[in-house]
């Protein structure tokens, strides 16, 4: 079984939005997918609510369970595990980061989340699991995306190639408890979340 903690120590950068498409993605592409929801808030939980079908199967748990979550969830056939994390909690995130094959750190390529960067930069460092930065509401126009890569690599964190929009798809798709790919398919976000999975299963070899 593989692992990939979402991983961002500021709030509202896109953690659960990633955590949910690429389970949808990685269920879609044929592996048993868990959730593990580590947010008090539990809004993948909330999401999940308002699914149908029951896959991925969304957990919430508290850090201290993590380990014993995941070695069940192995032993019951699971390929691949996502953690969702909350911001503003670091024992959970540096649990996450441990048991993870890889860290993604979603960042909305903004000054101020590319200031509060180093704090999330720190626990994966901590935790000496490979990580990638994956930029989250990248405007359609304009050069701050690329501006925002050059100041990642002060962090020396890589970012992954491909970035997420800022698009009204995702917002609509968690609503209905959905996600892009179900919602629309053919449109530019379930495209990018496809780039995006198809990136990070290569990375973890799933
Ligand atoms: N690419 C995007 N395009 C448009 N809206 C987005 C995008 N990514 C996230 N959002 C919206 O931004 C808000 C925050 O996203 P999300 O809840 O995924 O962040 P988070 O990092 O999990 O937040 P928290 O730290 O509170 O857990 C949500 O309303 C979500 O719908
Ligand atoms: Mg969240």
């Amino acid at each position: 079984m593989k692992t990939v903690a979402i991983l961002s120590r500021k709030g509202g950068t896109g953690k659960t939005t990633l955590a949910v498409h690429l389970s949808v993605a990685a269920e879609r592409a044929g592996h048993t997918t868990a959730l593990i929801d580590l947010d008090p808030q539990a809004s993948a939980v909330s999401w999940s609510d308002k699914r149908e079908g029951g896959t991925p199967a969304v957990i919430s748990a508290h850090s201290s369970r993590l380990p014993d979550l995941l070695a069940t969830a192995e032993q019951s056939g699971v390929d691949l595990a996502i953690i969702d994390t909350a911001a503003h909690a670091e024992t959970s995130a540096l649990a996450a980061a441990r048991a993870a094959t890889l860290a993604l750190i979603p960042c909305r390529p903004a000054s101020l989340d590319l200031l509060a960067i180093g704090a999330t930069v720190d626990v994966v460092k901590l935790a000496k699991v490979p990580a990638y930065v994956v930029f989250n509401g990248a405007p359609a126009r304009g050069n701050l995306t690329n501006e925002a890569r050059r100041a990642v690599e002060a962090y020396d964190v890589p970012c992954a190639p491909c970035s997420i929009g800022q698009r009204i798809a995702f917002v609509h798709a968690l609503i209905d408890g959905l996600t892009v790919q179900e919602a629309e398919p053919t449109g530019k976000a379930s495209h990018e979340i496809n780039a995006l999975y198809a990136y990070l299963a290569n990375e973890i070899e799933v």
